[in-house]
């Protein structure tokens, strides 16, 4: 099992490119199920979790040929079930239910079960579905799904903000007969990005990334070109990276407007952020202030930037408020910053955070994405080695971390 050792106290400084987003990739795939023509994808990140959803596709009857960053998605659906050896590996296999039934008016997908951060349930794609006209079964940890002919629109209000479940309704909602409204949706940069491959393919849809998404089902939806959106936690992740670790960074290819909430909350910390032609420009400039964040939908910050976020904290002057409300469960970082001497106290969704001169590098080890890259921040600024085991986690979401770090200047290796 590979792991990562960190030799801490070196800045950062250079460019760095950053990727397409895992989390627009993975929906964008699953769209290769709306079509019998092929979908080429591009920008596509080399991750594991890409491979999964490849794999996922694969077994039902969609080849997904790979050519560097380029994705050709071609075939005819020819099983509709999506095993539970596959969902379990990736939450985000259960993306292909409601293209699944869109096109072929079944699906039997397995319950994806919890990870790490949390339960995960995914009962509000279900009753969305439902409202679409599917009836809906579970038995046996399978969500078996079917709908006599097609999925008929509905006006669907999501009782609370769920990216996947407005992908998954919005991907079903543009075969569906008739006028679909998703109101309550997540405003996410990849439920945009997914909807404009959409109508690309020629999907009628109004209103993504507000609330409020319009959908004119339509018969069939042809193939497409689409270049995937820059993945804008990987930015935000080394945006964090060169403000703890000190110097400046280019991050080649990052959108500015899609980490405003994560710019925010580094400048008031006292780090320089500012957009370049081509990429955002991150600077340490002295000290770090200790700064609140809650996270919170997009364009709140994101939950997915809240392990980073706290490392940086941990080494900031003075105290900070990092308050978690999207998942029950997402501290599991703590108590390995803790081990690196850090002083983090979690009381329910928030942790107090006081800052400490400096961490101390230590074993660690990871537990889920975003807590593993922490530690690796985390190593970047403490005296010492620290060494991150399990970082199979790391690999799923973020392409070769060590080879960017060390191409910056960081002393990093995979061992
Ligand atoms: C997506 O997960 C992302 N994954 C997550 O990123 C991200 O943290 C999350 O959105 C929030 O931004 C992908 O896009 C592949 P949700 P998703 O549905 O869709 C609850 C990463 O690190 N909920 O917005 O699963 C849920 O339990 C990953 O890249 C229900 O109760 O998130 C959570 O508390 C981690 N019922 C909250 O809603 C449901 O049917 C938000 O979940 C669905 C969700």
């Amino acid at each position: 099992m590979d792991r990562i050792r960190v030799l801490g106290g070196v800045p950062l400084h250079g460019r760095m490119e950053i990727g397409g987003a895992k989390n627009a990739a993975l929906p964008l795939m699953a769209c290769g199920l709306l079509t019998d023509e092929t979908l080429t994808l591009r920008n596509v990140p080399a991750l594991a979790d890409i491979a999964t959803m490849q794999q996922l596709l694969a077994q039902h009857g969609i080849t997904v040929a790979r050519a560097g960053r380029e994705a050709r998605l071609g075939g005819r659906i020819g099983n509709t079930e999506a095993p539970y050896e596959i969902v379990r590996k990736m939450r985000a296999s259960v993306l292909v239910l409601g293209p699944l039934l869109a096109r072929c008016g079944q699906a039997r997908v397995s319950l994806p079960g919890g990870c790490a951060i949390g339960t995960r349930p995914v009962d509000l794609h279900l009753r969305g579905l439902e409202q679409m006209g599917a009836d809906i079964s579970i038995d046996a940890g399978y969500v078996t799904a079917s709908v006599r002919g097609r999925l008929r629109g509905a006006h669907i209000l999501m009782p609370q903000v769920s990216v996947g479940a407005t992908e998954n309704l919005l991907m079903a909602a543009t075969l569906a007969e008739g006028r679909s409204v998703i109101a309550n949706a997540a405003r996410e940069p990849e439920i945009h990005d997914l909807a404009e491959c959409l109508r690309a393919m020629g999907a009628r849809i109004e209103g993504h990334g507000t609330d409020r998404i319009e959908i004119e089902g339509v018969a069939a939806l042809h193939g497409a070109t689409h270049d995937i959106l820059p993945d804008r936690i990987e930015a935000g992740t080394y945006a964090c990276a060169v403000a703890i670790a000190g110097g400046d960074l280019l991050l080649a290819g990052a959108r500015l407007a899609d980490i405003e909430a994560v710019a925010l909350a580094l400048r008031q910390a006292g780090i320089e952020v500012e957009e370049r032609p081509g990429g955002v420009f991150v600077r340490r400039l002295n000290g770090l202030a200790g700064t609140d964040v809650m996270t919170e939908p997009y364009p709140g910050f994101p939950t997915d930037m809240q392990a980073q976020f706290m490392a940086l904290m941990s080494v900031a002057e003075g105290a900070a408020m990092v308050t978690e409300t999207i998942f029950e469960n997402r501290f599991m970082h703590v108590p390995e910053l803790n081990r690196m001497g850090a002083r983090i106290n979690v009381h329910g969704a928030s942790a107090i955070v006081r800052g400490v001169d400096a961490l101390s590098g230590a074993p660690v080890m990871a537990t889920d994405l975003r807590a593993s890259v922490s530690l690796v921040l985390a190593g970047l600024a403490a005296r010492g080695e620290t060494v991150i085991d399990r970082v199979y986690h790391l690999d799923r979401g973020y392409e070769a971390v060590e080879r960017k770090l060390a191409a910056v200047g960081a002393r990093i290796e995979r061992i």
